[in-house]
């Protein structure tokens, strides 16, 4: 029992009828999704809100950065709301603009700032989508970009095109990950920790380099482990194994496939009934998928339950009070990004969304 949720959040969205849209990423809990309009990743859920749904409000399901992207992509005059505020990202927190203008300034003292004599500047800076507006507009005032997990190694061929080297934050994996399948040697990838600095890296893997990695990760996808690999394939046989690319690199080397949360469903809903999957992502997007696709047998790699924190903190009575808010004519929990940053941010992000695979 839900003490009425389900019934408050129907009739709120019925009096609402067109001037909502109710957005939700694919790691919201299912008592949250069914009443979602769209569900997607965050690339998808980005374009949704650039599409400008013909709605005075987009209420986000998801966590912080992707409401602020929804914000700077959406219509003028649309608000977006976030149902409980402190539904973060402890990765996008990883990072913050201090740090990696300090950075920024090591890499010019390291590399310069001139063009080589292809016209490639010395570093392109590489934002994750799991980041705050203030690095993206970073990003779109240094000749920069945006990347979700979906298009990462789009992102960084269009990066490499622009210049010699990629500054690549908050999420050490996916950089790791995306490179390393692009060939990019490991030794040409040094680390950038925000509390120590280059931390021992020699001078050679410095002058080297090709994709300056940042020290952050994601706690939920940090659990999995090879170790849960070797015992699903013992178990199932033939099992097929998806991870996300937030996952540690032995994590990823040793599944037969990494993607996005988008790419995971698409591998599902193509594969012949009877198929057997392992997936290395959040356990409320597992649960569904296995209980959407009960022709095949999908389970979680991670055996103790992984959900992730914050998106969780999207519980339906936050979603039933903001929607009555707005029957009221209240817009509560409204995520605003100032114009000085969302002007240089959403310059990153059309980049990104104009990068042809
Ligand atoms: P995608 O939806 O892009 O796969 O990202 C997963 C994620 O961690 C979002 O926070
Ligand atoms: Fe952030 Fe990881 Fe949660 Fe995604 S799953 S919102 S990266 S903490």
């Amino acid at each position: 029992d839900d003490g009425g949720l389900e019934d408050r959040i129907l009739a709120a969205k019925a009096a609402l009828g067109d001037r909502v849209v109710i957005l939700g990423h694919f790691y919201q809990r299912d008592e949250v999704i069914k009443f979602a309009d769209f569900v997607g990743d965050s690339f998808q859920l980005a374009n949704a809100a650039k599409a400008k749904p013909a709605a005075e409000a987009i209420v986000f399901c998801g966590v912080h950065f992707m409401a602020e992207t929804a914000d700077m992509l959406s219509g003028p005059g649309q608000s977006v709301i976030l149902p409980n505020l402190a539904a973060g990202c402890s990765m996008a927190d990883m990072a913050d603009i201090e740090s990696v203008s300090a950075c920024w300034e090591q890499l010019a003292e390291l590399y310069g700032t001139e063009p080589d004599a292809q016209g490639r500047v010395p570093v392109i800076p590489v934002t994750y989508m799991n980041s705050s507006a203030a690095l993206k507009a970073f990003c779109g005032e240094h000749g920069g970009i945006v990347c979700t997990s979906s298009n990462a190694a789009t992102v960084l061929d269009w990066a490499f095109e622009r210049g010699q080297r990629v500054l690549f934050f908050p999420d050490q994996h996916l950089g790791r990950n995306t490179a390393k399948a692009m060939g990019v040697p490991l030794d040409q990838m040094p680390m950038w920790n925000p509390r120590q600095a280059w931390g021992g890296t020699d001078e050679r893997t410095l002058r080297d380099a090709r994709v300056i990695l940042w020290h952050g990760f994601c706690s939920v996808h940090k659990r999995f482990n090879v170790g849960q690999i070797e015992k699903a394939r013992a178990e199932f046989p033939g099992v097929r194994v998806i991870v996300h690319p937030e996952c540690p690199m032995p994590v990823v080397d040793a599944a037969d496939e990494a993607g996005s949360t988008d790419y995971i469903l698409k591998a599902i809903t193509a594969a012949p009934a009877g198929s057997t999957f392992a997936i290395g992502t959040e356990i409320n997007m597992v649960n569904r998928l296995a209980a959407q696709y009960p022709q095949h047998t999908i389970f979680c790699l991670d055996p103790v339950i992984c959900p992730c924190s914050t998106m969780y903190r999207i519980h339906p009575g936050y979603l039933a009070w903001v929607l009555e808010g707005l029957v009221r004519g209240e817009v509560l929990n409204q995520i605003t990004v100032p114009e000085a940053t969302a002007i240089p941010a959403r310059v990153a992000l059309e980049r990104m969304l104009a990068a042809k695979p």
